[in-house]
């Protein structure tokens, strides 16, 4: 298979052929922190043939794992874990020192977390996991990066390497970032449709294209190209941030044109679809909403403002502000459609909600995910409550995460529970569960027929003609 440069449509030229410095056949790989992206690389590259080991100071986790389950919600994850374990293929250590004398590439999986004191990245965890596991080498490896991190890290990160190891035994660094989505992070992983690669030397970039053969080759059997960019480091850690940037700036986009159809009488979903009809738009990621949560879009775009800033080009990004700001005030759209929707009027302190009962629909951030990291839905449960409401959350998967992060709120055990004697429904993930609920069975166990469709994902002409006074997010009100 010929793999091209996407930008020139050249073939990359031939890369050196790299013995593995362990002497096996195809590079081991350790994944160092099994949180969603090490887990589910480990497993999926273990299914693509490789001998892996994943390293997690969580021994919880690591036994969870090692028992053959996984963590968290991940469609399909399962599976692959246990049939990868019983191949033998996968492991799951504490132990840095297996770690050092097991794998010849080392990718970093760790958080990068914002930090407590401002919009930048905690570095802390990187700095960790390269020191212990640095200190512990014995011969060649090459340690890669994949946390999203601030531009400059992986620099720092080789300074590191060299403080901690051996000159003599030629440990380098290359920086490889992911673009895996909840919720279809299997086959993100199995078939990317791009892979980053940066490297600084002709063996680096060997071992890097030794690592990822296994997706070349899945590729050929389905005669598919993998584009793979060879970069520098600081491009390979900007493609990254840049991602997560476009893609927020593009859903706030379509989410501020919501604003405007609201005063203007417009509707947004139409409005998205015709816009999208331009290949040079497109018509994915144009859901208007309560906006965009989880772990990464809004922690990296404010990461990547505050890099910039430190680097001199604060104001090149000062857009990501305004994108972070149209996010936030989605969120307070429901607040004040639930105020009008239940006739409560808002002072300045915001709405009085006290007195009346709420469900809410939806915790984790997206569906599919039981991730609830920055999750909108569960921050207007929080903000629903706070104004006064008795608010009862259902989510298919995410009640645990959510208990967790939101001890206050009142939790339900099933729709029907929520919704049961509820003034007013709030569906804010557009779980298929609640995009396929039947609005006739669930008037009939509310109080009152009034819905806010938070993720434009209901039948609006359905649910008004079930009876339901419907509320979406920039959109009029449907004819029933
Ligand atoms: C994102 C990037 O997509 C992925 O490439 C990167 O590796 C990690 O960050 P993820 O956080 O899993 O992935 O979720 P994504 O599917 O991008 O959705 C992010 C948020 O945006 C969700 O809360 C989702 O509900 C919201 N969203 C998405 C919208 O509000 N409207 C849209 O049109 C699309």
């Amino acid at each position: 298979m010929t793999i091209l440069y996407p930008t020139t449509n050249q073939p990359v030229p031939a890369l050196p052929a790299v013995e593995p410095p362990s002497g096996a056949q195809r590079p081991r790989l350790a994944f160092l922190a099994t949180g969603y992206l090490g887990a589910t690389y480990a497993i999926c590259y273990a299914e693509l043939g490789y001998e892996v080991l994943g390293l997690d100071v969580d021994e919880a986790k690591v036994a969870k794992l090692q028992g053959g389950q996984v963590p968290f919600h991940e469609p399909g994850l399962d599976e692959l874990l246990r049939r990868n374990l019983a191949a033998g293929r996968l492991r799951f250590t504490t132990s840095y020192d297996d770690v050092a004398e097991f794998a010849d590439v080392h990718f970093i999986c760790v958080g990068t977390p914002q930090r407590g004191d401002g919009m930048g990245a905690d570095l802390s965890y990187v700095e960790t996991s390269v020191t212990n596991l640095a200190r512990r080498l014995t011969r060649r490896a090459l340690i890669v990066g994949k946390s999203t991190v601030p531009v400059g890290t992986a620099e720092w990160v080789e300074q590191l390497v060299a403080k901690h190891t051996d000159p003599d035994l030629g440990v380098e660094v290359a920086w490889s970032p992911e673009f895996l989505q909840e919720g279809f992070a299997v086959e993100d992983v199995l078939r990317p449709n791009r892979i980053v690669v940066g490297v600084k030397t002709d063996w680096a970039n060997g071992m890097m294209y030794a690592v990822h053969k296994g997706v070349f080759d899945l590729a050929a059997t389905e005669d598919r190209e993998v584009p793979l960019v060879i970069t520098d480091f600081a491009t390979a850690e900007l493609v990254k941030v840049a991602a997560n940037a476009f893609l927020a700036t593009k859903i706030s986009f379509i989410n501020a044109m919501a604003e405007v159809c609201e005063v203007a009488g417009g509707d947004v979903t139409q409005l998205a679809k015709a816009i999208g009809y331009d290949p040079r738009i497109g018509n994915r990621f144009l859901q208007a909403g309560v906006g965009f949560g989880g772990g990464c879009l809004p922690k990296d775009i404010r990461a990547f403002q505050a890099r910039a800033q430190e680097l001199g080009a604060g104001e090149a990004l000062r857009f990501l502000h305004e994108v972070d700001l149209v996010n936030l005030r989605r969120r307070g759209r429901v607040l004040t459609l639930a105020a009008e929707l239940l006739n409560r009027p808002a002072g300045p302190a915001g709405p009085d909600l006290s007195g009346t009962r709420v469900a809410v629909l939806g915790a984790a951030f997206k569906p599919n995910s039981d991730d609830v990291r920055d999750s909108p839905s569960l921050a207007v449960a929080a903000s629903l409550a706070n104004a006064g409401a008795d608010v009862r959350v259902y989510d298919p998967e995410g009640m645990e995460n959510a208990r967790r992060a939101q001890p206050t709120l009142t939790y339900a055990k099933s729709m029907a529970d929520a919704v049961t004697g509820a003034e007013l429904v709030c569906v804010l993930t557009e779980w298929a569960e609640f995009r396929n609920a039947d609005p006739q069975a669930l008037g009939d166990l509310a109080t009152k027929r009034l819905v806010i469709d938070g993720r434009n994902c209901l039948d609006a002409v359905l649910w008004a003609r079930a009876g339901w006074e419907y509320r979406g997010m920039g959109r009029p009100q449907p004819r029933r």
